[in-house]
């Protein structure tokens, strides 16, 4: 395993072959961002693509873009259609007032360091630096809810904000004080663990 201090930084187009390693990792193989994905965010919102580096090896990594909010008023609201199939070329915009948190990663083994929630944290402090940004937002995965298949997404989530709440991914977000905005089924169908459903969450200021 890697050792040393642990460093922050936007994505290169000379990580891509490391980052397509890491994302085989941590991801369900469907979820999984492909070379040619990658490479697109990159091109498309290079500071919106951060990598968290250990010694050598890339250790995680957290997307976003730029987006305005005609892409995510109507329903339905499907991951491919928002995220252009997880590339951005077509759905970031240089002057997107929502600030979108696509998505985040942390190596298996590296998990519960807070990681992820120092990339995050990062992605937020930047996105309000940026001018004509207005909100922050995401779409992040109920992913414990193939435990409870008889529950809607709305009952789920509602569980969630309870004592009985035991969804680590969400309460990733939760936890850190962002706030569920809607529930999205059939957001994203690839998405086993999650049963395709999609949580729309926001960070305040
Ligand atoms: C979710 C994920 C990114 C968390 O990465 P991580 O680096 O281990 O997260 P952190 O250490 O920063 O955790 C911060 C908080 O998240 C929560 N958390 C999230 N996932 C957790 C898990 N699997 N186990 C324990 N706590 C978890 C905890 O509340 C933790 O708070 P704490 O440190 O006060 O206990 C990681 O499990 C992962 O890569 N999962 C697969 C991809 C995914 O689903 N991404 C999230 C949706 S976009």
């Amino acid at each position: 395993m890697a050792h040393g201090r642990l460093t922050l930084r936007r994505a290169r187009h000379d990580d891509l072959a490391d980052l397509v390693k890491l994302e085989a990792a941590c991801w369900p193989t469907p979820l999984a961002a492909k070379h040619d994905q990658l490479s697109a965010r990159i091109a498309t919102f290079h500071r919106g693509q951060l990598v968290a580096q250990i010694g050598e090896q890339l250790v995680g990594y957290s997307s976003a873009q730029r987006i305005h909010a005609e892409l995510i008023t109507n329903d339905p609201l499907q991951y491919n259609t928002v995220t252009d199939n997880d590339r951005f070329t077509t759905t970031h915009a240089n002057d997107g007032e929502i600030y979108q948190l696509v998505g985040v990663s942390t190596a298996p083994e590296f998990r519960g360091r807070r990681i992820a929630r120092q990339l995050i944290d990062l992605q937020i402090a930047c996105a309000w630096k940026l001018d004509g940004v207005r909100r922050v937002m995401g779409f992040t995965r109920p992913a414990a809810r193939h435990l409870t298949p008889e529950l809607s997404l709305e009952s789920y989530v509602a569980i969630q904000l309870t004592a009985r709440g035991s969804d680590k991914t969400l309460a990733f977000h939760l936890n850190a004080g962002a706030r569920i905005v809607s529930c999205h089924d059939n957001f994203r169908p690839s998405d086993q663990q999650s049963l395709g459903g999609g949580v729309l969450i926001e960070y305040s200021r």
